[in-house]
């Protein structure tokens, strides 16, 4: 089985390739990732001798480059990871990149799998494109398409390809849509680990608005494991909700973290806040536990728990991802910022 994992070497990529290489011991994997500022091979330095990992530094937005990768390796599965994947750049930098590898890296991606025979396509999509809920409720399967920000609508607009290329072209596909994810690897943009570095630092951590936008939150190795599952078990044309039943406002999550780095909450510092700033995700993922018999593993506590320490232990890592082009990213970002209000 030799399946093309794309943005493989990014947070849930990596995760994911490494979740596979080391259950299927049969499995090899092409990872195509083009290696923006998100990609990082140091997510893979275990499996650099592993002769079933074949790294492609190439970008899924190109013609030629998807057709290269077609042509050098016979694939069964592709599992589409590849994304800008974070909703401040879309909003703050632009959504061109968004487009370009969000909505044409997809299609050119469900050509090449159709020209060359693709056993199965899966769609690594998100719970932001519900958009956003009242106090009440989650989102189901059926909930409408109702993206907020270029990040949402242009995945959004990447699960509707999907869906037509399987309604017009037969193509084998599944989408999964996940709700927040955190844990090992994952970049110093997002709240979890933006918020790990910057109380290690004893910087302020910035909370927007009032602090009481909810998100659910999974721990990458669960949401991991139930890919694995829709891409063997699931049933193809459908679309699964990922979720782990935790939904609840930042500024909890800021304050645990704060408990769990015995740092104090005066580190807390409100910001303007995003514009368009989704109020409640909360996701039933009762069809896949359903179905597909997944279920999470650790509990939030414990999870939150092993992702503080992750971080801890991986000082050089975290060193290496905030050089360079971070500086600049974080003070465009935070540095102008007005207090909430
Ligand atoms: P990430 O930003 O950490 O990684 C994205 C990876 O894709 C990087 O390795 C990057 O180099 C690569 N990439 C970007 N553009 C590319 C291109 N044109 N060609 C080839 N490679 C390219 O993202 P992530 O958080 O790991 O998210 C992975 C996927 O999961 C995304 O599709 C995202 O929408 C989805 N998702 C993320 C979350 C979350 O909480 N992080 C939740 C639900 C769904
Ligand atoms: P984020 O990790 O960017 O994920 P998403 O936008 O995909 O949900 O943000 C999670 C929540 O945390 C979201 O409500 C925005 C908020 N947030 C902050 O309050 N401060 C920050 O510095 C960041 C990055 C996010």
């Amino acid at each position: 089985m030799r399946l093309l994992v794309t943005g493989g070497a990014g947070f849930i990529g990596s995760n994911f390739v490494r979740h596979m290489l080391t259950s299927y011991p049969e499995i090899e994997i092409v990872n195509m990732d083009v290696l923006t500022y998100a990609g990082n091979l140091e997510n893979l330095s275990a499996f650099e001798d592993d002769e079933r990992h074949i790294l492609e530094r190439r970008n899924i937005a190109s013609e030629e480059d998807v057709e290269s990768v077609f042509r050098s390796h016979e694939i069964d599965i592709v599992v589409n990871f590849a994304a800008e994947s974070h909703v401040d750049r879309s909003l703050h930098i632009g959504a061109e990149a968004f487009i370009r590898t969000n909505v044409m890296g997809v299609q050119l991606l469900l050509d090449a799998a159709r020209v060359h025979g693709v056993q199965r396509f899966v769609q690594i999509s998100t719970d932001e494109v519900y958009g956003s809920l009242g106090p009440e409720g989650q989102f189901t399967e059926q909930t409408p398409l109702a993206p907020n920000n270029p990040y949402a609508a242009t995945k959004a607009g990447a699960d509707l390809l999907v869906r037509a290329a399987h309604k017009s072209h037969g193509i084998d596909s599944v989408i999964t849509r996940c709700s927040n994810n955190f844990g090992p690897y994952q970049f110093p943009e997002k709240l979890i680990p933006l918020m790990i570095a910057n109380a290690l630092e004893d910087k302020p951590l910035p909370v927007y608005g009032d602090g009481m936008n909810v998100r659910d939150w999974i721990y990458v190795q669960d949401h991991c494991q139930a890919i694995d599952a829709v891409m063997r078990k699931g049933r193809t044309g459908e679309v699964y909700n990922i979720g782990s039943d935790h939904d609840v406002p930042n500024l909890e999550i800021v304050k645990q973290l704060l408990a769990l780095l015995d740092k104090p909450d005066s580190l807390i510092q409100f910001v303007e806040d995003r514009p368009g700033h989704d109020r409640r995700y909360a996701m039933d993922s009762s069809k896949i536990r359903d179905e597909l018999a997944w279920t999470p593993t650790l509990s939030f506590e414990d999870a939150l728990k092993a992702t503080v320490h992750w971080y801890l232990e991986n000082d050089e890592w975290l060193e290496h991802v905030r050089s360079g082009a971070y500086q600049g990213y974080y003070e465009m970002l935070y540095g102008e910022r007005g207090p909430a209000g």
